[in-house]
């Protein structure tokens, strides 16, 4: 058995069902997690080959639980490459969630907003990212079970699903924007001159998460979902420093209207 393999029959043998659609929950967002009802958890430290969270504000445990009539997965905590991972161990979740037969992926992250039409706070669906963490979670043997070596990423960011999220926030008089993600390694904030360069090869925003996840979501086929809470003006474009206190203060501030607008939209994400 590959680890992969063994920590998907860990999953199995403590879970009585595994649903198709699954949630990353970035930083700060675990309290969504609290209002699903029926709820099994397991801790990541009892899931063999499984990677710990270490940031703050990421809890570390997988999540079974029910909104309304729909079941789902939630992953609070998640591994990122500043942490020390390897660009598999970001991975290593997402991919159990797919053997296991989750087939649509919604993440959530936190991120600088490089486009001066953002506000600090605004949600931002991700429309597509720019990889600039100089790894990839699919570098090495491709293993043809879990998908192709040369995945197509050209709607790495499920149309339809940002469609419905548009028009779920539209309704719900929520502001959304849509935008690029740059991923970066960090775990250093970007200097301003960074930044202009990300804005002038054609970045919205800015962060240290979800590429290698939505990379191996995509290979595996899984469809993608991903809304960035824009926790500050990236570096440069306010002149003031970026605090990690404040973009953790803005998170809990907009985590109601993301817990929110979820709500509405996970139930129509029919996979
Ligand atoms: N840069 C990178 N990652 C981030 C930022 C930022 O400004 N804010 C939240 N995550």
């Amino acid at each position: 058995m590959t680890d992969l393999e063994e920590a998907a029959a860990t999953v199995r043998g403590h879970l009585p069902t595994i649903p198709r659609l699954a949630l990353v929950l970035g930083s700060g967002l675990g309290v969504f997690a609290e209002s699903l009802s029926g709820r099994k958890e397991i801790p990541y430290t009892e899931l063999p080959h499984w990677p710990r969270s270490t940031a703050v504000g990421h809890a570390g445990k997988l999540i079974l639980g029910r909104l309304g009539e729909l079941d789902l997965l939630c992953l609070s905590g998640r591994a990122h490459l500043y942490e020390g991972y390897t660009a598999r161990e970001a991975a290593f979740a997402i991919r159990v969630l797919g053997l296991l037969g989750v087939r649509s992926l919604v993440l959530t992250n936190a991120a600088g907003g490089i486009n001066p039409a953002f506000e600090q706070g605004e949600l931002v669906l991700i429309s597509d990212h720019i990889n600039l963490q100089g790894v990839n979670p699919l570098v090495g043997v491709n293993d043809d079970e879990l998908g192709p070596r040369f995945p197509d990423m050209s709607e790495a960011y499920c149309e339809r699903y940002r469609h419905i999220t548009k028009l779920v926030a539209a309704e719900m008089q929520i502001t959304m924007a849509e935008g690029v993600y740059a991923g970066l390694l960090g775990p250093s904030y970007e200097t301003p001159a960074e930044i202009r360069y990300l804005r002038a090869i054609g970045a919205d925003l800015v962060g240290m998460s979800t590429v290698p996840e939505v990379i191996a979501a995509n290979h595996m086929g899984m469809k993608v979902l991903a809304i960035s809470c824009v926790t500050n003006m990236a570096a440069g474009i306010l002149p003031r420093g970026i605090d990690h206190e404040e973009v953790l203060e803005t998170g809990a501030k907009v985590r109601d209207t993301l817990v929110r607008l979820l709500k509405e939209v996970l139930p129509r994400l029919e996979s």
